[in-house]
């Protein structure tokens, strides 16, 4: 890893020890490549969204503005996301909306982000998928479009310290951690 390397979140939608979104996370982080530094950012702790707390006098709770600050530091954004009923889970929503708030001060706009989703079902998680790069374009990140990433099955392709035994999903996933490398690059952000 570089000294330069790009600071890059990630946000996993899942709050479980095991998760699989949380294995493919950590395989996306020692898969990446030099330039690129992933940070797996803890979300869960954080309160649900209320306006209130940041009205006035503002109350704004520490893990709001930790995270805020952590965010808007970052020169990119990974979310790895399960699928909750067709579509992204709640404590991701949270989060998202935490970011966006004072209104005018959002973190998330203009960054790049990539959306990989991870399912044990046989769609890969193609509807929370499909609805976070809905909102993601909505809070105006940079939505790296391809290689789309959804696996599917996944409790077949992580060992039981998450790392990957298909020779094919890790090379889906370098793919796709060397494309967001390009995407974060000054080139593709002019673009
Ligand atoms: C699920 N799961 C699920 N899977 C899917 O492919 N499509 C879906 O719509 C749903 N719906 C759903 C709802 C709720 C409330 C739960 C708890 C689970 C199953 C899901 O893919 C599975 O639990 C994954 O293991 C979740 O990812 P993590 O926690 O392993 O990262």
């Amino acid at each position: 890893m570089s000294q330069n390397a790009k600071d890059i979140a990630v946000l996993i939608g899942s709050l479980r020890k095991d998760s699989i979104n949380r294995k493919a996370a950590l395989a996306l982080a020692g898969l990446a490549p030099p330039s690129l530094r992933l940070d797996l950012i803890e979300i869960g702790h954080l309160p649900f969204y209320n306006q209130e707390l940041d009205g006035e006098p503002a109350q704004t709770p520490a893990s709001y503005s930790d995270f805020r600050r952590r965010l808007a530091r970052a020169d990119g954004v990974i979310f790895a996301t399960p699928e909750y009923n067709r579509s992204y889970p709640a404590v991701l929503k949270n989060a998202i909306d935490i970011g966006t708030r004072p209104y005018g001060k959002s973190i998330w706009s203009g960054k790049p982000a990539g959306v990989v989703s991870v399912s044990l079902g046989a769609l890969g998680a193609f509807g929370a998928n499909q609805q976070l790069r809905q909102l993601l374009a909505n809070v105006n990140m940079r939505v790296l479009q391809q290689p789309e990433i959804y696996l599917a099955g996944a409790d077949k392709l992580f060992d039981a310290d998450g790392n990957v035994t298909v020779d094919s999903t890790r090379d889906l996933l370098r793919g796709f951690v060397d494309a967001f490398a390009a995407w974060t690059q000054p080139a593709a952000i002019a673009a």
